[in-house]
């Protein structure tokens, strides 16, 4: 039997999240004489592990989209579709949806050890590194997202950037891609793999890559073994699947992979996201005083702000190794 507070932690779910499932009769809790609510490993395995836990949110009538932000934040869902509205909002006008730079694009571009003639860019949002490999290298792109207006957004500024007749645009799910095995020889995913969990990705998407392909991964890292308890509060809850380098690159390597590079992605990095981004919450702070997805974003923030040091995203250039050997 697992306390809440335990149950929560094993399962990457918040404690709310948990005492929601158990109000509308997921799972069952028994009292102690302490007062405290157990759950058994049982509920835990076959009710809300991660993947079930997926599985019931789409049941439940959310989309997959709505039902991987929902497992992500572990939001209170009786009102979802409001902080799903209010979060669209404050993100739908920026272009940028992850750290990164055109020159830390470039830089694991120049890792690859070929010059790539096809590459599938996973979770491209509005296209901004879509663009940049368009104009750095030959390959013809394949970039997927599943959300539409974003796929708008990139369709013009690869119009604008004269590369739209190498980029082909697909709207489909990162989890269920719709490609014959071995089509590519290169993945590339800016801050995108997490939303399956990396490992998952990793696995997932080996299929596609031809023999020798590379998989270009960027995700956020901790720095330090010893985080400030607010950082660590706040990331076991937004991101639990979240751990060092070091480990996911035993991660990659078990999947296999061998490491061409990996490398820090600078504060600058960090700086194109969340500037425009402080700028856009700025603005509609009065308009929406009492919104608790612009409230969550503030916090996300000012942890940003505070503690960059404790943590970052890192980029990881993996080659496929043979898979015949
Ligand atoms: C943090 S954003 C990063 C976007 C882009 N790479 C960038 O750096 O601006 C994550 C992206 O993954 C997309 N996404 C979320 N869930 C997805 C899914 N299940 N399948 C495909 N894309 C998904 C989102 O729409 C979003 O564009």
């Amino acid at each position: 039997m697992y306390r809440v507070s335990e149950l929560a932690e094993q399962v990457g779910l918040s404690r709310s999240a948990l005492l929601y499932y158990e109000k509308i009769g997921l799972v069952e809790s028994k009292r102690l004489g302490n007062g405290y609510r157990t759950y058994s490993e049982h509920e835990f395995i076959d009710k809300v592990a991660p993947d079930a836990h997926l599985d019931w949110l789409i049941k439940q009538g959310f989309n997959e989209k709505e039902a991987f932000r929902l497992k992500w934040l572990s939001k209170d869902m009786n009102e979802h579709d409001l902080y799903m509205a209010d979060f669209l909002r404050v993100f739908e006008a920026l272009d940028r949806w992850g750290p990164g730079l055109e020159t830390e694009t470039l830089r694991a571009l120049s890792k690859i050890p070929f010059s790539p003639k096809t590459i599938m860019e996973v979770g491209c949002g509005k296209g901004i590194a879509t663009t940049v490999l368009a104009k750095h290298c030959a390959a013809k792109i394949t970039a997927v997202d599943n959300d539409a207006p974003a796929l708008n957004r990139l369709s013009e500024r690869a119009k604008e950037t004269g590369v739209d007749d190498r980029v082909t645009i697909v709207c489909a799910s990162m989890t269920s891609l719709p490609f014959a095995a071995a089509s590519f020889e290169v993945i590339w995913s800016e801050a995108s793999a997490y939303i399956m969990g990396v490992t998952n990705a990793m696995k997932e998407w080996r299929g596609l890559l031809k023999d020798n392909g590379v998989l270009v991964i960027s995700d956020l890292v901790w720095r330090t073994s010893s985080p400030s308890a607010d950082v660590l509060a706040f990331w076991k809850k937004e991101y639990p699947g979240m751990t060092t380098t070091e480990e996911r690159i035993e991660q990659a390597k078990a999947a296999g992979y061998e490491v061409l590079d990996s490398f820090a992605l600078s504060e600058d990095a960090w700086k194109a996201y969340f500037e425009p981004l402080q700028a856009r919450v700025n603005a509609l702070k009065q308009e929406m005083a009492d919104s608790s997805a612009l409230r969550d974003i503030q916090t996300e923030l000012g942890i940003y702000r505070r503690s960059l040091d404790e943590f970052g995203y890192q980029m990881f250039v993996l080659k496929l190794q043979l898979k015949t050997a």
